[in-house]
């Protein structure tokens, strides 16, 4: 056994020899970039080994090719690649941790739900019930006694209510502590849970938008339909890779890393509903309805399904209609035992139930005309209505557009570039906690090759010109920045003196590659469902940007890259956590979940690696044009 010191902290731990670093950050719950999912590709889980004996020839070849000269000096290692064999000191360093910037959700808390298109009818009811106490001219049973009293207060003569066993276990004691005054807890017919004296107050929801890389909560109370609290915290998942494929990988090694994923997450949302019900000051079992929204892999993650299929042709979900359950079926879920479990219906393995909330929020089965919306996160997905038809894809756009695969990305937390404008003199831009930059960020990424494309230092096929062939006009300032390297010509956005961590911010000619991938997966996605609705870019009516990246994305600059239609901005929304809020709507009206079951077989899901043409439409759609 190895004993090993982990800064900042100091967190210590004793692990046995040979232990791989980034398993050992695992242990010690300190969550780092993993990008590419520990393959030793992405270069962002760098950290600071210090060992008595420090041997720079151990580092292997990922980590030689990934770590510069400086940063080998360092001691910096790959903490996916490199397995510790003695007592060690590891310090991690800022650029590396992962930092949560939920500031947006976790500001924002909507004091009233209800408004002239949306008029919420939940499904949970509360009934106060003073009951007669039993003689011995009225020997009817506790059960019955409650039935008939409730039929009284429903006005509904005759209901069939049913019972847990479980639950009429704890009546009789119940009744007769609380002077026979108890309140009845109903989802539709069925008892949830039944509750000493009045409790007619305390009625709570909570609805969860599961994302890849972050889970937002919100805690509504149902009696006046409001929000009362709202939250958010980075997946736990992240550290088996940023991308779903990667973590489809780790769960299909052995079904208990499935078990273990599964349980992660429920522990997660755990944690959040106990912050969510600090935050509000009230009691958590009184929560009796939760309603999770998310992507299909993250939909099956939490209900411990087989993701196998999920990755390999062709791509079959384990089911796609909604799931409506009992708290108690997800193991270790803090709700009380008969809460309701809702989770919304998934279309395809890659259209998941995240964006069936998205079109709940837009209220897409009333909108008129041609509407688009694409929901920019990990992955793109794109959706396409006209006239009542809809049709969906899902566009493997890769994790460029949240700073991963990107040299200097990084997610959009405190320390990055969020914005980026160049002109021919002078590069400005503005960083998130108005520090000194340490990387950036998917809307500054977008930002910048619209700038570079602009001044024609990035070419529309995605070349990043040599010094000499900078258009006139251009100050020998940007001129200077362009510099050639091993691998092609980088642009210094930053330089070391004036960033965070003391290393030159370049956006490089690979990055570029990876953002021409990225935007050409979306643009192609965009095309083919034109394509197949017979529809041209300039008829798109309203053009709507949600998911985390598309909510903070300049729409000047997307249209300039040609990542959506070419359409007046001032019809493009961009339309914050629309999962999130649709969800709430889910939470809060059975009408909606029947609406969501019936979008999610009614729309026409095209399988873009199916397309007999897509192979085309996918090259043309690399160049930086606008799509018109
Ligand atoms: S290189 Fe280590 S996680 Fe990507």
């Amino acid at each position: 056994m190895i004993e090993v010191t982990i800064n900042p902290g100091p967190i210590k731990l004793t692990v046995p020899a040979g232990t791989l670093l980034l398993e050992v950050l695992k242990q010690a719950g300190v969550m780092i970039a993993t990008s590419c999912g520990g393959k030793g590709s992405c270069g962002k889980c760098k950290v600071i080994v210090s060992s008595p004996k420090f041997i720079p020839d151990t580092l292997n070849a990922s980590e030689k090719e990934l770590l510069s000269e400086e940063e080998i000096k360092k001691g910096f290692h790959l903490a996916c690649q490199c397995h510790l064999n003695q007592n060690s000191t590891i310090t991690v360093p800022p650029f590396s941790l992962i930092r949560e910037d939920n500031s947006k959700i976790k500001d924002k808390v909507k004091s009233c739900l209800v408004n002239d298109e949306f008029k919420p009818a939940v499904s949970v009811k509360k009934y106060f019930l003073k009951i007669n106490p039993p003689s011995l001219q009225d020997q009817r049973s506790d059960w019955t006694r409650i039935k008939d009293e409730l039929n009284k207060q429903s006005n509904e003569n005759n209901q069939t209510w049913k019972i847990p066993p479980a639950i009429l276990g704890s009546i009789p004691q119940l009744l007769k502590d609380n002077d026979f005054k108890i309140t009845i807890v109903l989802y539709k017919d069925k008892v949830i849970t039944v509750e000493a004296g009045d409790t007619r107050r305390e009625m709570y929801g909570v609805a969860f938008d599961i994302g890849t890389t972050t889970i937002a909560g919100y805690l509504l109370d149902l009696v006046i339909f409001k929000e009362v609290a709202v939250d958010a915290c980075t997946n736990p998942q992240f550290k088996y890779g940023a991308e779903v494929i990667s973590r489809i990988d780790f769960a299909r090694k052995e079904v208990k890393n499935r078990q273990k994923m599964q349980q992660e997450l429920i522990e997660t949302l755990n944690q959040m509903i106990f912050s969510l019900s600090a935050k509000a000051g009230i009691d958590f079992t009184r929560i009796y309805f939760a309603v999770l929204v998310g992507n299909t892999c993250m939909h099956h993650f939490l209900w411990s399904l087989s993701v196998e299929n999920l990755a390999l042709s062709p791509y079959i979900p384990v089911i796609t209609d909604s799931i409506m359950d009992d708290s108690r079926d997800l193991p270790n879920f803090c709700l009380i035992p008969y809460a309701k479990v809702y989770s919304a219906p998934n279309v395809s393995a890659y259209i998941g139930g995240d964006v069936i909330s998205d079109l709940i929020d837009i209220v897409i089965w009333q909108r008129k005309g041609i509407t688009l919306l694409v929901d920019l996160g990990t992955n793109g997905e794109i959706v396409l209505s006209k006239d009542g038809k809809i049709w969906a894809c899902s566009a493997a756009a890769g994790p460029a557009f949240e700073g991963a695969r990107i040299s200097s990305g990084m997610r959009a937390s405190e320390g990055a570039i969020d914005r980026i404008r160049i002109t021919p003199d002078k590069v400005d831009y503005r960083v998130i906690g108005q520090t000194k930059a340490s990387g950036i960020c998917g809307s500054g990424i977008v930002d910048l090759m619209a700038s570079l494309l602009k001044l024609q230092i990035i070419k529309p096929d995605g070349r990043l010109v040599n010094q000499e062939e900078c258009p006139l006009g251009i100050s020998q300032n940007i001129i200077e920045r362009i510099i050639r390297g091993k691998r092609g010509n980088k642009f210094l956005v930053v330089s070391a003196e004036e960033s965070a961590t003391g290393n030159p911010i370049f956006f490089t000619q690979q990055d570029i590659r990876e953002v021409q991938l990225a935007k050409g997966a979306v643009t192609a996605g965009i095309r083919i469902l034109l394509e197949q609705a017979r529809i041209k870019p300039e008829e798109i009516e309203e053009t709507f940007l949600a998911g985390a990246f598309g909510n903070v994305l300049d729409t000047t600059s997307a249209l300039e890259i040609g990542l959506i239609p070419a359409i007046p901005s001032k019809k493009i929304y961009s339309i914050g956590n629309a999962a999130g809020e649709g969800a709430e709507k889910l939470l809060l009206s059975e009408e909606m979940r029947n609406i969501a079951e019936h979008l999610s077989q009614k729309i026409n899901y095209m399988e873009l690696s199916a397309h007999h043409d897509f192979q085309r439409i996918f090259a043309e759609s690399l160049f930086f044009n606008p799509m018109v």
